[in-house]
């Protein structure tokens, strides 16, 4: 068996084909284009390149963005005084602090700044605990990007066993509620391994559906899989490799070559669920701009 390639970047572009017109509908309707303001803080290289792609995704699809970079020694008060400013203005419709920050500075309290209304990331309590309630919200664009590729290859989760390695605020707590949830189109049955799991082939090998993000080069192999499961890798991590250029590639948190042939479906990376990242933050974005999960009353 050889699983078949769930192609992240068609579906990326699929979903970035329909925010374009979406978009240019909007305007058409006498509407200003949506805008994402985007805050960096430092100078921390892979968040740069992040940041880099989420811009030229805004302009690829017709929404407007700006990305305000600040010295990595900004205190808390004045990068959340920030923050309010934007919450308050009416021009801006989506806020995204790319994450990590500083260490003298808590995520959780800067998240909490930002105006729920804007938090098109999906990182507000107020839009977890939402997720959580089966209720309108923003949701987190990796797991919200893993749904969608499911739907667009018709890949049944319903009543499926779904297991999920990492529980990261960003990921992998936000990929197991869309997965057990109904409003989520989940409805899984749903496990979540983490790094105090004792065993994790236990877990690995009764999954329907396997979901990776641990952050862990090839941490799963073909012996822990179930024969015919579906795979997904949300790892991302660079490895020395000296025959390229850069000096490095890019690696999975799945041994890719063993486990495409025991299971049906399975993400490669890059190419997976990396666009899909983006892609779910510019549908986001207009949503934030159209008012549609927050409606003004
Ligand atoms: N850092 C890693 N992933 C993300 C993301 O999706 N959003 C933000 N804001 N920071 C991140």
């Amino acid at each position: 068996m050889s699983a078949e390639i769930i192609d992240g970047k068609k579906v990326a572009g699929l979903v970035r084909d329909r925010v374009r017109e979406d978009v240019s509908d909007w305007k058409a309707k006498g509407n200003r284009p949506p805008f994402l303001q985007v805050v960096l803080v430092g100078d921390d290289p892979a968040s740069r390149v992040y940041t880099g792609a989420k811009t030229k995704a805004c302009e690829d699809v017709g929404i407007e963005t700006k990305t305000e970079i600040l010295q990595d020694t900004i205190s808390a008060k004045e990068l959340k005084a920030l923050i309010r400013e934007y919450n308050t203005d009416d021009s801006i419709d989506g806020i995204l602090v790319q994450l990590p920050l500083p260490s003298h500075l808590s995520s959780h309290d800067v998240i909490e700044t930002i105006d729920h209304r804007k938090d098109v990331d999906g990182f507000h309590p107020m839009n977890v605990g939402r997720l959580s309630l089966d209720q309108p919200c923003f949701k987190s664009c990796t797991p919200a990007g893993v749904m969608e590729l499911f739907k667009h290859y018709s890949i049944g989760v319903k009543a499926k066993h779904a297991v999920v390695i990492g529980a990261s605020n960003i990921v992998g707590s936000p990929m197991a509620t869309m997965l057990s949830r109904e409003n989520s189109s989940g409805k899984a049955t749903t496990t979540i391994c983490h790094k105090y799991t004792k065993d994790l082939t236990l877990h690995t090998i009764n999954a329907d559906i396997l979901i990776v993000a641990a952050g862990q080069p090839h941490l799963v192999k073909a012996e822990m899989v179930k024969e015919g499961a579906v795979i997904v890798d949300v790892g991302i991590n660079r490895v020395a490799d000296e025959t390229s250029e850069k000096g490095y590639k890019l690696v999975g948190d799945v041994d890719f070559e063993s486990v495409k042939k025991k299971a049906s479906w399975i993400t490669p990376v890059p190419g997976g669920v990396g666009p899909m990242t983006v892609a779910m933050l510019m549908k986001n974005t207009l949503l934030a701009a159209k008012k549609s999960i927050y409606p003004v009353d």
